[in-house]
């Protein structure tokens, strides 16, 4: 029997997926999986580290219910690829039929993976935020610039204040935005950018307190995306509510896995489980004052299910992709 695999590219991948497409889909998958929908184990993470390969890599399968969509996104960090001018992240996605095993396609999952992190924070502030006038991004890498790309298509924003470390990266990012209907505040001090902020994200590769509580409003909403620790711990402790998108992953990774590691934090002091939210059977932002503080820990459901999305729309283009067939 044909096994028929599609080889699939990061220039097709982009030809069939648009940004809205993405926010869209990590709003019904999220929803999905509140409603029962997924199956999604934890993901593995595989630290190369101690044999001397300066680099990790998650393993994070889902099967997709109302898609009937299964796979799973191989993605990791490796130092090398900065040199060789690439970005430090690099994902793979494989969709498998759900009945059979048999792999339906092997896919670039760069794409996927850049844009559906950016569509977290896009559809967690609609969720979340009492007011989204001024929002601060402190780290203006790729996933920053996905971050704003999506917020920007979906909230109301009035100034968008940028920190980093790197000036230049603060430069690129403003010039990715050529006709930004909002103005950009570049600051001299994280405490700069987040003083009066609506919405604060981080999203950088630091492992250091980036954001201290007193900056912040009492009715703002802080949104850390960031692999390692990126505020001080009384961001946390001092929230009226503890936002996440999925239970199990938060408490081993992002910035809260020190304060869970301490006993502070458990599964029980998430006030605010996003997905669960948007399938209705638990209230998001209930008291314009409070502050939240929420964690995107990001999710391999959502690369699967935006995986499975591509290859419907390529399949009913007709368009003739490279494919091989496993049996040969
Ligand atoms: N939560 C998720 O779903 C998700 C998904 C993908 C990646 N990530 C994580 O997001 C983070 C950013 O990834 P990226 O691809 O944008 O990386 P990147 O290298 O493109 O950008 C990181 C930016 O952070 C800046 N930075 C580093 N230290 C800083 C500091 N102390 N203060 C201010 N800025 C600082 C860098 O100058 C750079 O501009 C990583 O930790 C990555 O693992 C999270």
């Amino acid at each position: 029997m044909e096994q028929k695999a599609y080889i699939i590219g990061d220039e097709t991948v982009k030809k069939y997926l648009r940004v809205e497409d993405v926010i869209q889909c990590v709003e019904d998958t999220w929803r999905w999986y509140g409603e029962g929908k997924v199956v999604m184990p934890n993901k593995i993470t595989t630290d190369m580290e101690k044999l001397g390969i300066h680099g990790w890599f998650n393993s994070m399968p889902a099967y997709i219910g109302p898609m009937d969509v299964a796979g799973i996104k191989v993605v990791g960090g490796y130092d090398a690829n900065r040199e060789l001018g690439m970005p430090y992240i690099k994902a793979n996605i494989l969709v498998t039929d759900s009945r059979t095993g048999v792999l339906k396609a092997l896919m670039n999952g760069d794409y996927i993976n850049d844009l559906r992190t950016g569509a977290q924070p896009a559809v967690m502030a609609k969720v979340l935020a009492a007011k989204t006038d001024i929002v601060t991004i402190i780290g203006t890498g790729l996933q920053g610039y996905t971050s704003l790309l999506c917020m920007s298509k979906v909230l109301d924003m009035k100034e968008v204040r940028l920190c980093d470390i790197s000036e230049a990266a603060m430069d690129r990012f403003i010039a990715r935005f050529p006709d930004a209907p909002f103005r950009f505040v570049k600051c001299k001090s994280n405490e700069e950018g987040c003083r009066g902020a609506d919405i604060v994200i981080t999203v950088t590769n630091a492992n250091a307190n980036l954001v201290e509580e007193p900056w912040l409003k009492k009715d703002s909403l802080v949104m850390t995306m960031g692999s390692f620790r990126e505020t001080s711990f009384d961001v946390v402790r001092k929230a009226d509510k503890i936002a996440v998108d999925q239970v199990g992953q938060s408490l081993h990774r992002g910035n809260v896995k020190e304060l869970a590691e301490m006993g502070e934090i458990t599964a029980d002091s998430f006030d605010i489980i996003v997905p669960d939210v948007l399938a209705g059977k638990a209230k998001g932002r209930t008291n314009p004052e409070d502050r939240i503080y929420a964690q995107i820990i990001g999710t391999g459901m959502l690369d699967v299910a935006c995986a499975g999305l591509v290859l419907k729309r390529i399949e009913e283009s007709g368009e003739q992709i490279f494919s091989y067939d496993m049996s040969k």
